[in-house]
């Protein structure tokens, strides 16, 4: 079974854009093994858009761009293999990709084809450039048809901006993950108003195939194509972490869009940390329920809890304030009354210091402006 827990990897796109080539590649493929990220579970290397020439061949095939891949893209897909890694690459339902390469509408036997020939394991499959006449959830099932008859176990990524409530559809159309919302930006605001448009959507997600809330950004300080190249400064470190454990917490796809050869020690060992993976890789891929009765719109504070397999759960609190403030939950709001003498005995999983059994029929914690903490809990007695 593909994509049972949500995939993990790292795409070319956010930082790196139309100038991607195989050396930016092979030395992501490089990073991703000597960096501690595969141990971490990252697994895809996808090159996204502006890998090919603008123009098929004689024969109708997608032609790798000599200039930025020399040695072809089965070259690269063989380097990603020997690494023990799995290899994905970007096409669009469209006649057109959006930087403006050729789309497979109309060729997508041809190039399922192509891309299993090359090794592909993963394709991304973008909604630019869409004939106003098509069929958009068909489109979306005739590329996934043309991948499973290539003979190639290919995961699909599909990437129509939640156009046509994608929540509803892609699962049955055979797609993997399938992007919700438009595209994140190295910003705050850009990927909380993105988690939280998606929020209700989270039920949908389950292992096979999973709402994707967009690539990360995290570590990429303004520095790239979706930070300071469309006129954003890049985040915090806090904020990185809110963005991180916030993505984790809805068992969303992690897919590093930052530079994995040059990232700060904070955010590799954030995007690395084993209690937040675990929480994100959990089996059940369970939403996490909102304790604060109130909406962002009029509350800066989110509180939730989520179930996570073996009676474990992971609790976490949000501050969009712009000074440090205190969140709590109450257990009872969380099922668990004073009355039924049962407690939860919480670890910081941020930190992995184990906090202990509480003994109050609440649990609070400070939380810094624009971050998060997150607990995981067990049961105990009081
Ligand atoms: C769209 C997608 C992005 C990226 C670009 C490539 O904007 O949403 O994730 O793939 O296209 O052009």
């Amino acid at each position: 079974m593909l994509a049972k827990t949500p995939p993990m990897g790292w795409n070319s796109w956010n930082t790196f854009a139309q100038k991607v080539n195989e050396e930016i590649v092979l030395g992501a493929v490089d990073a991703l093994v000597e960096k501690g990220y595969k141990d971490a579970g990252y697994e895809y290397i996808v090159i996204d858009d502006c890998w090919s020439l603008k123009n098929r061949d004689k024969d109708g095939k997608l032609v790798p761009d000599p200039e930025k891949f020399p040695r072809g893209i089965k070259y690269v897909a063989d380097y990603v293999h020997s690494k023990g890694l799995k290899f994905g690459i970007y096409s669009c339902a469209g006649v057109r990709t959006c930087a403006g390469y050729p789309g497979s509408y109309g060729h997508e036997y041809t190039d399922a084809k192509t891309f299993a020939e090359w090794g592909v394991d993963f394709l991304k499959y973008d909604f630019c450039y869409f004939p106003a006449s098509g069929d958009n959830k068909n489109a979306y099932l005739t590329m996934s048809m043309a991948l499973k008859a290539s003979g190639r176990e290919i995961l699909f990524s599909a990437c129509n901006w939640g156009t046509d409530e994608p929540w509803k559809w892609m699962r049955s159309v055979g797609v993997h993950m399938y992007r919700s919302t438009g595209d994140i930006y190295d910003n705050y605001k850009s990927f909380t108003d993105i988690i939280q448009s998606q929020e209700d959507k989270f039920c949908m997600s389950a292992p096979g195939c999973f709402n994707d809330p967009d690539m990360l950004i995290v570590g990429m300080h303004g520095i790239g194509h979706v930070g300071e190249g469309c006129g954003y400064e890049g985040c915090t470190d806090t904020e990185y972490e809110s963005h991180f454990v916030r993505w984790c917490l809805c068992s969303a796809p992690l897919m590093i869009g930052g530079d994995i050869r040059n990232m700060s020690p904070f955010c590799e060992k954030l995007m690395q940390n084993k209690n937040l993976i675990a929480i994100n890789q959990d089996e059940e891929a369970r939403p996490p329920y909102r304790i604060d009765a109130t909406s962002f719109q009029w509350s800066p504070k989110e509180v939730f809890i989520k179930h996570l397999s073996n009676n474990r759960f992971a609790i976490a609190f949000f501050n969009h304030a712009d000074k440090e403030t205190e969140c709590q939950i109450f257990f009872q709001e969380a099922g668990i009354p004073y009355y039924s003498g049962v407690t939860f005995d919480i670890t910081d999983a941020l930190t992995d210091e184990h906090i202990g059994v509480i003994d109050q029929d609440y649990f609070k914690a400070n939380v810094p402006s624009h971050g998060c903490r997150i607990f995981t809990a067990e049961f105990a007695t009081r």
